[in-house]
């Protein structure tokens, strides 16, 4: 695969699966657009990967959870002229704890960078992208989007779901076109995803084998997407999992993820007690 001459533009660029994406479309020759908060991380990647692959970046710095976002970063990319060929919505994070301890404003700002701004920022450059008559966009979900929802992270598990959906529909209308679409489910990838969350100390005792490093989830799902597959779970173990959670009787499935939803509760309850003392 060589994307010399096409811009990708990624966003959570500055770290874990996001950063892993820019570092394998720029090896592959593609210019970059990097969006994230953190500008300061976002230019040193940028210099590494211009001085490394020689490609062009432009840096970003934009909070996606701001519901005007998205068509600033349009807006700012159009002045200029530039197109974009491959779209990952890649940003995100997870908002532990249960659904009534979080207040609304918490959970509209997890709503509107999940779930809104992968599908603004879907709807502003796809038209483009049917001009040229050729697209790839990636929509990062999650494992969590293909099992049952369990106690915990409550709104994570919907709204990766939704991606599944929506990557599903855009692939559906983009059908004989030179378009793309595609949902990339990952499970447990080593990022800083789990040190924003606070949840490092809990998925630390899950066994390695459960866990992926961010560069080979990155390829298998840029190679996934260029064979047009529309959703696709990178390594055996998460593959197993979804396996199991769509070979099982219903009343199996829920049963397993009532113990995760219970040790979830238990955790929560300890955590709550130690903040107490
Ligand atoms: N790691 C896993 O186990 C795992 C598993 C399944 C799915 N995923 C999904 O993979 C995606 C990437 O996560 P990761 O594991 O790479 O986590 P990460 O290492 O924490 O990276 C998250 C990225 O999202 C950006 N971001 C967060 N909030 C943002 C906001 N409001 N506006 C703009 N950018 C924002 C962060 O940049 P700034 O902080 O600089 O803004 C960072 O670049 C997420 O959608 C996550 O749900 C992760």
């Amino acid at each position: 695969m060589n994307y010399q001459g096409k811009t990708a533009l990624i966003t959570g660029a500055s770290a874990g699966i996001g950063e892993a994406f820019a570092r394998a479309y720029a090896a592959k020759g593609a210019d970059l657009v990097l969006v994230a908060r953190r500008e300061d991380r976002l230019r040193a990647l940028s210099e590494a990967l211009r001085d490394a692959h020689g490609v062009g970046v432009r840096v970003i710095a934009a909070d996606l959870s701001d519901p005007a976002a998205p068509q600033a970063i349009f807006d700012a990319l159009a002045a200029d002229g530039m197109r974009i060929d491959i779209l990952v919505n890649n940003a995100g994070f997870g908002l532990p704890g249960f659904y009534h301890e979080n207040d609304w404003p918490a959970h509209r700002a997890f709503l509107e960078l999940m779930v809104n701004s992968y599908a603004q920022m879907t709807r502003a450059f796809l038209p483009g992208m049917r001009q040229r008559n050729w697209g790839r966009i990636i929509q990062v979900s999650s494992v969590a989007g293909l099992t049952p929802g369990s106690a915990g992270h409550t709104l994570y598990g919907p709204a990766k779901a939704f991606l599944v959906s929506f990557a599903q529909s855009i692939a559906a209308e983009c059908d004989g076109t030179g378009i793309r679409s595609s949902a990339l489910c990952p499970g447990f990838t080593y990022s800083e995803f789990h040190d924003v969350n606070e949840t490092r100390a809990l998925v630390s005792q899950l066994p390695k084998y459960m866990f992926m490093e961010a560069a080979p989830v990155v390829e298998g799902a840029i190679e996934a997407a260029e064979r047009g597959r529309v959703v696709f779970v990178p390594g055996a173990w998460n593959k197993f999992i979804v396996w199991l959670a769509k070979a099982l009787p219903r009343s199996w499935a829920a049963a397993m993820m009532k113990g995760q939803s219970r040790q979830f509760r238990r955790h929560n309850d300890e955590k709550s007690s130690i903040r107490a003392d």
